[in-house]
């Protein structure tokens, strides 16, 4: 059974200065939402409600949110303003949350080994926070589950992206194995669009297997001299079985400014408004 999820928030948030110099990016809010409460949402639904994030200097805040204010409750206590902290109450009584540190920024490969600590010996997802993922029926982390209880092996999340955006993504080639479900051949990060070997970007969920930190710890150093994620699953679907998944929903990469903005005008008519301003 699937029930932790790692969210690795180590990053600096550089696109976002001087607005993270001193605030995680994944706090920056989607209207009156910080990004990361979207994300762990999502795992919640999905069934996996013990959340490990892997931290940094820096992002005391991600904590603080996830916990209780006594102060700010009491003071707000019976009045009409309590309504605007159901979500995240619902959210503290739903899951736990546990914490670790990546000391040194060695990569995305580096900072779900950290997470060892917190997952121990069984499968996990892992959400980056910066790509939103909205659906109207279940979300992107809840279908992969489904996917899992399937076919036991991990999986990444994938979407067709244009040419021009292709190196900023690992990217996978496979053989369909039913629509929109493929087995990893080949798998390269930030590859230059002429080297890519298919148009299909991996986003911000996964679902691993535990044998990925054994790995990953074999995997040295890749693109800009980090440890990719990506090196590691190659590794596992050349031994094994690797799959991606062609997801149902929306992604918006709110770690560029226009994606965000983006998210947050998409988050205001479609979620907001209609909820009834929180
Ligand atoms: C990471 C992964 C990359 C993936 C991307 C999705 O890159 O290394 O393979 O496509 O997330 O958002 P990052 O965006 O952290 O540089």
């Amino acid at each position: 059974m699937l029930k932790k999820c790692l969210f690795p928030v180590a990053g600096y948030g550089t696109r976002f200065l001087p607005a993270t110099k001193a605030m995680p990016k994944e706090m920056l809010p989607l209207v009156n939402k910080p990004l990361v409460q979207y994300g762990v949402e999502e795992a919640i639904e999905a069934g996996l409600t013990e959340i490990g994030f892997v931290t940094g200097r820096g992002k005391r805040a991600i904590e603080d949110h996830f916990d209780t204010n006594f102060e700010l409750e009491h003071q707000i206590a019976g009045t009409g303003k309590e309504r605007y902290l159901d979500s995240v109450r619902k959210v503290i009584d739903s899951a736990s949350f546990s914490y670790t540190r990546q000391g040194e920024m060695r990569g995305l490969g580096d900072a779900i080994l950290q997470g060892q600590r917190l997952i121990g010996d069984e499968p996990f997802g892992v959400v980056l926070a910066d790509d939103l993922c909205l659906n109207d029926e279940l979300g992107v982390l809840g279908q992969m589950v489904q996917l899992f209880n399937q076919f036991r092996c991990s999986i990444v999340a994938v979407e067709e992206v244009p040419q021009d955006q292709i190196h900023k993504f690992g990217v996978i080639a496979g053989n369909e194995i039913k629509p929109g479900l493929f087995q990893v051949t080949d798998m390269v990060e930030k590859p230059a669009a002429e080297d890519a070997p298919s148009n299909m970007a991996i986003i911000g969920r996964y679902i691993l297997t535990p044998d990925i930190f054994e790995l990953i710890r074999e995997t040295p150093p890749g693109k800009n001299g980090e440890v990719q994620i990506t090196d590691a699953l190659l590794t596992q679907a050349q031994r094994g079985c690797v799959l991606a998944y062609k997801f149902k929903g929306r992604r918006f990469d709110c770690g560029s400014v226009d994606g965000f903005i983006e998210a947050t005008n998409h988050v205001y008519k479609t979620i907001y408004l209609p909820g009834g301003k929180g």
